[in-house]
């Protein structure tokens, strides 16, 4: 039988002590991401061992729901601020909230039709994800932005769309403010 708990969650560091599901996601591997090619290499040569985000999740078996946090670290490749792969579910019919704790960024979001929106992430933001929008977090701020997420267990993710034609909008800087433009290359 599934019981009741309290989960700890560190706002700041996005650290959960008692997670059970965790992985790093290195800025190497988010190659093909950032139009720049030449400032992704310039990049990872001069910064090898950078981490792009991490996340950590609680998930008990049986259960319906589970959820963690994501922290995404402060940088630059080119003019995009650093983000998150981007994904639809795999099953259309599960949404998601993101739970803004700490630090500032931009949720971009897409349906399938062509739809965009944007929504801010701030501390005290929750971040309502509709089923089937794509989204995308991105870290456009000096510190880093760290997110509580609450997702089905069975949503999965289907990242092969957005790594594949990317997005349709892109959060980058423009003379050190966030704009939001039109993806060139989608
Ligand atoms: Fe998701």
């Amino acid at each position: 039988m599934l019981l009741p708990e309290g989960v700890f969650i560190d706002g700041r560091s996005g650290a959960v002590p008692n997670a059970n599901e965790r992985y790093v996601k290195p800025v190497t591997e988010l190659r093909g991401l950032y139009r720049d090619a030449a400032a992704f290499d310039a990049y990872v040569a001069q910064n090898p061992a950078a981490v792009g985000y991490e996340v950590a999740g609680f998930r008990r078996e049986g259960a319906d729901i589970f959820f963690g946090t994501t922290t995404m670290y402060p940088g630059k490749i080119g003019d995009e601020y650093f983000m998150t792969r981007g994904h639809y579910h795999v099953r259309r019919d599960c949404g998601e909230a993101y739970y803004t704790q700490s630090g500032n960024g931009v949720l971009l979001l897409q349906t399938r039709e062509g739809e965009t929106r944007e929504v801010e992430m701030a501390p005290g933001i929750c971040a309502f994800i509709p089923p089937d929008w794509a989204h995308r977090s991105v870290n456009t701020g000096a510190e880093p932005l760290v997110f509580a997420w609450f997702c089905q267990t069975t949503a999965g993710h289907d990242y092969a769309d957005i790594l594949t034609h990317g997005m349709r909008r892109l959060a980058v800087d423009r003379d050190g403010k966030l704009a939001i433009v039109p993806n060139p290359g989608f």
